[in-house]
């Protein structure tokens, strides 16, 4: 077998995402913990709690562990409901604690990206109807001009919203996020108001820092056709252009195509500095009569697929290729903002993100302009509707007593991040399974 080292370019990012409900801890004044509250929400009637526990001060314990493993950013999310608890007040101590923490990361070497939306409601919001109500995009605005005052001294990355696709989509069609309908048209509606509040975000941010970097962060999700079926090319195609297309293409010209029409969002066009893209996995589509609610497509994963331990991914790395190849007709930088799997034996994970790289090196050796990689996640944090079922960390947590557990892709991500690549020595040693496949004579 070969033995070979491939490298990524010099000022690569490398490093690790989280978002604030899912490690904060303690946060009981959004829509997430409300829904926490109602039974048969969350799997196995899971809790967020203490979740990791950084409200309570362990976000320095684990950035020096994502620091002496090598890496060199994180992007992370601040708690709308915590900077503005009600209409009418804003917490000055919490803007505070986000610039005690960004200034941590700064000390450590991280370069800090902040995410302004990340699934997560002020209470207050979600009963004024949350992103259905017209008002909502301005009431953002309102957040994000007071957010990003307080932060921008230690900032240039900023995503205005997260995965606005997977918000709109789990929370408006499939029903699993807060506040769980299936309605095509609420989700359209919502999608408006989101591009809508990406658009005053990405300007008010302009206004106040002109050199931000500022951008979406979309799941991009790889859809085939599971036949040769004209239907199943359509309703594959239809996913691909409502999940994927629909925003950044938005943020390109300003038009966003729902199902029926195109609406024109004022001032939309050329809003995104880079584009974040979150890749996890692919599926087979099929036109199928019985699932009206999701536009008569059926998502599935290949009956052959490797899947991830509750099944909820398939490790499909070449959807991941196809991913950034996307990303090019943007015609902007790209940012790896997530990837990962779930895996609390950690038997996948090395491979999978062994594979992943090296799509990703494939997209850079093409001078396909990725500038940088954030893993989901840096330890295992409470994963939505799935509570802590699921572990994306490269560290474990104990969630009874917050320990940490050092798996050993913790390792392994280091040593990637320390050579800026990817070499045969890594694989042989940590997903030996997968070196004549990566690195093939
Ligand atoms: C993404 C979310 C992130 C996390 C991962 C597993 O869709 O953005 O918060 O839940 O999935």
């Amino acid at each position: 077998m070969s033995e070979a080292t491939v490298h990524f370019p010099r000022g690569f990012l490398w490093g690790t995402a989280t978002a604030a409900h899912q490690v904060e801890g303690s946060n009981t004044n959004n829509n997430w913990y409300a829904w926490e509250q109602q039974e048969g929400r969350i799997l196995n009637g899971d809790k967020s709690g203490l979740a990791c526990d950084w409200w309570g001060g362990r976000w320095k314990e684990d950035l020096d562990r994502a620091a002496e493993t090598g890496q060199n950013a994180h992007r992370f999310s601040i708690e709308w409901s915590r900077i503005q608890p009600s209409p009418d007040r804003w917490d000055e101590d919490t803007l505070e604690r986000y610039r005690t923490m960004l200034r941590g990361m700064l000390d450590r070497g991280l370069m800090p990206m902040i995410t302004l939306h990340h699934f997560s409601n002020p209470l207050w919001l979600e009963e004024q109807g949350a992103w259905e109500n017209d008002d909502t995009p301005q009431k953002f605005a309102v957040f994000v001009r007071r957010a990003v005052e307080a932060l921008k001294e230690y900032v240039t990355y900023w995503v205005t919203l997260n995965e606005p696709n997977i918000y709109a989509t789990c929370a408006y069609t499939i029903g699993t996020f807060p506040p769980g309908r299936q309605d095509i048209n609420a989700t359209l509606h919502v999608a408006t108001n989101l591009m809508r509040g990406h658009t005053l975000a990405y300007h008010i941010i302009h206004e106040l820092q002109p050199e931000a970097r500022v951008g979406l962060s979309m799941n991009y999700r790889s859809f085939k056709p599971a036949s040769v079926s004209p239907l199943d090319k359509w309703v594959a195609g239809l996913e691909s252009k409502l999940l994927n297309d629909m925003f950044p293409r938005a943020a390109q010209d300003g038009k966003l195509r729902l199902v029926y029409k195109t609406v024109k969002i004022s001032n939309a066009a050329k809003t995104q500095d880079f584009l974040g893209v979150n890749y996890y996995s692919r599926d087979l589509v099929s036109f199928d009569l019985r699932h009206a609610g999701t536009l008569f497509g059926h998502n599935y994963y290949r009956s052959d697929a490797e899947l991830s331990t509750n099944g909820f991914l398939a490790n499909e790395p070449e959807g991941f290729y196809e991913a950034l190849k996307w990303g090019l007709q943007f015609n902007v930088p790209m940012l790896v903002t997530e990837n990962g799997v779930e895996d609390a034996e950690d038997k996948l994970r090395p491979r999978y993100l062994a594979e992943h790289l090296l799509q990703m090196w494939r997209a850079v050796n093409f001078n396909w302009p990725v500038k940088g990689y954030f893993h989901w996640t840096l330890v295992d944090n409470f994963e939505w509707e799935r509570g802590w079922s699921q572990r994306f960390g490269l560290w474990g947590l104990d969630v009874a007593t917050q320990a940490r557990i050092r798996r050993p892709s913790v390792d392994f991500y280091a040593e990637i991040c320390k050579e800026n690549g990817l070499s045969s020595a890594m694989v042989a040693k940590y997903c030996p399974e997968v070196k004549a496949k990566l690195f093939p004579d």
